[in-house]
C-alpha cells in the first residue's frame, strides 16, 4: 500500500445505515477510480454483528484501525439489534464512545436549501430560499457524558434519575473557536445559543465566548439566543443565521429541526472532528467521523426507500475536510444538486419528478459526476 493512501474506515451501522453507506461508499469508489483520489476502504467487524460471531460489538483490532484512519464513514446507530444487547455492549459499541474516546468535539452539521428543493420542504420556499447556514454541535461533553448519571430507586420506592450539564472553559474555547473561524471564513456573522436564563452552565458558555470574541474575534459579528428562541426563530427566519455554535444537547435537537429546511432528515450530512494532532502519529492529523445527522430510522429499514443524501454528503464533507481536494468536494455537490433535479426518494418525492429507491438515487449522483467529471 502506498505510503500515501489515506485509511477510510467503513461502518454501516443498523437500520437504514447500511443501506444509505453502501450509496456512499459506490461514491467514494467513484472518486477513488475516476479522479484517483488516494484512498484504501475497509470494512471492520463492528456492532450487533460482531458481538453475535467475536462477542463484542467493538474487537481491539477494529477500534485500532478507527483510531488510526484519516476518517471514519458512519451509517446510523440503533434499533431492535442494538436494543437487543446488553447494556456494556451497547455502550462498548456505541457512537458515544468513539466521541468522547477520539475526543471528536466539534460536530459540523451544514444546512442548506438545494434550488430545486424549495418546494420539497414543509416550510415556505420564501423563507427557506438563500439559506446556507452551519450548525457548530459540541459533541463531547455536556449532558451527554456529566456525571452523576443514572436512575436510582429511592428508600419510598420511587426512581430518581439523573443527568449532568457540565462544560469547562477548555471545552467551551476548543469548539467555539472552531466556529469563530468558520465565521471568519465566511460571512462573519456567528450565533451563540444557550440557555444561560436558566443554567449555569449556560452563562458560563456565553462568558466564555463573550471573552474570547473580545481577546481573539472582535472582527466577527456575534449575537446570543436563548435555545427557545433560536428553535423558533430557525422556522421563522432561517436566513438569519450563518454560523451557529451551541451544546451537545441544544445542537442535536436545533439540528433536527434545521434538517426540514433542506426538505428531509435524510438530507443533513455531519463531520466530526477532534483537534489536529489529537490522532496517535499526530502530524496535524485529525480523528474524523463523517455520518449522516439521521438515525437508523427502523419504521423505513429494509425496505430501499431511504434517502442516501445525506450519507453520500457526509462523503463530501470527508472529501472537503481529510480526504481531497475542495474541486473534489463541489463535483460531488453539483452532481447531488443535478440528481436531485432528476430524480427524488420518497421523503422529497414531488409531483412531475421521478420517484427512486435509495441505490436509485446512488445511481443517479453517480451519473451526474459521469457527466460533469471534466465537463
Ligand atoms: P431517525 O433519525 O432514525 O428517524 C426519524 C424520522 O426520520 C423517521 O420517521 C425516519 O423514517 C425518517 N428518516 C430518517 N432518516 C431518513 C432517511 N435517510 N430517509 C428517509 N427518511 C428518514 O430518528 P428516531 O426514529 O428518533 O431514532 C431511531 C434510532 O436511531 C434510535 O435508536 C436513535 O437512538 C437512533 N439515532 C441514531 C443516530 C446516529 O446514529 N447518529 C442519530 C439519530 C438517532
Ligand atoms: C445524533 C444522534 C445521537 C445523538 C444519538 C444516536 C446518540 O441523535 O447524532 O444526532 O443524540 O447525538
Ligand atoms: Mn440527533
Amino acid at each position: 500500500m502506498s505510503g500515501n493512501m489515506r485509511q477510510v474506515v467503513v461502518l454501516p451501522g443498523t437500520g437504514i445505515g447500511p443501506e444509505v453507506t453502501t450509496q456512499a461508499v459506490r461514491i467514494a469508489e467513484w472518486f477513488a477510480t475516476k479522479r484517483a483520489l488516494p484512498i484504501n476502504l475497509s470494512h471492520p467487524p463492528a456492532g450487533p454483528a460482531a458481538y453475535a460471531s467475536l462477542g463484542t460489538p467493538m474487537p481491539d483490532s477494529t477500534l485500532e484501525a478507527l483510531r488510526t484512519s484519516d476518517a471514519i464513514l458512519y451509517g446510523a446507530a440503533g434499533g431492535p439489534e442494538i436494543d437487543a444487547m446488553p447494556k456494556q455492549a451497547q455502550e462498548e459499541g456505541g457512537l458515544r464512545r468513539l466521541r468522547r474516546e477520539f475526543q471528536m468535539f466539534a460536530n459540523l452539521r451544514p444546512v442548506a436549501a438545494h434550488p430545486s428543493m424549495l418546494d420539497a420542504s414543509t416550510l415556505k420556499r420564501e423563507v427557506i430560499e438563500g439559506v446556507d447556514m452551519i450548525i457548530v454541535r459540541e459533541l463531547a461533553g455536556g449532558i451527554y457524558f456529566g456525571e452523576p448519571r443514572g436512575i436510582e430507586i429511592l428508600p419510598d420506592g420511587r426512581k430518581r434519575g439523573v443527568n449532568t450539564q457540565v462544560y469547562t472553559t477548555d471545552e467551551v474555547e476548543r469548539v467555539a473557536r472552531v466556529a469563530f473561524e468558520l465565521a471568519r471564513g465566511r460571512s462573519g456573522r456567528l450565533t451563540s445559543v444557550d440557555k444561560a436564563n436558566v443554567m449555569e452552565s449556560g452563562v458560563m458558555w456565553r462568558e466564555e465566548v463573550e471573552r474570547m470574541h473580545k481577546a481573539e474575534f472582535p472582527d466577527i459579528t456575534l449575537n446570543h439566543l436563548y435555545v427557545d428562541n433560536a428553535a423558533m426563530q430557525l422556522v421563522r427566519d432561517p436566513r438569519q443565521f450563518d454560523v451557529v455554535v451551541t451544546d451537545n444537547i441544544f445542537g442535536d435537537i436545533l439540528s433536527d429541526c434545521a434538517a426540514m429546511i433542506t426538505g428531509s432528515l435524510g438530507m443533513l450530512p455531519s463531520a466530526s472532528l477532534s483537534a489536529p494532532d489529537a490522532a496517535p502519529d499526530a502530524k496535524g492529523r485529525r480523528c474524523a467521523l463523517f455520518e449522516p445527522v439521521h438515525g437508523s430510522a427502523p419504521d423505513i429499514a429494509g425496505r430501499g426507500i431511504a434517502n442516501p443524501i445525506g450519507a453520500i454528503l457526509s462523503f463530501g464533507l470527508a472529501l472537503r475536510h481529510v480526504l481531497g481536494t475542495p474541486e473534489d468536494a463541489k463535483l460531488l455537490d453539483r452532481a447531488v444538486g443535478d440528481a436531485l433535479d432528476r430524480v427524488r426518494t420518497a421523503d422529497i418525492m414531488q409531483a412531475g419528478r421521478e420517484r427512486v429507491s435509495t441505490a436509485g438515487m446512488g445511481d443517479a449522483v453517480l451519473a451526474a459526476l459521469d457527466r460533469l467529471n471534466g465537463a
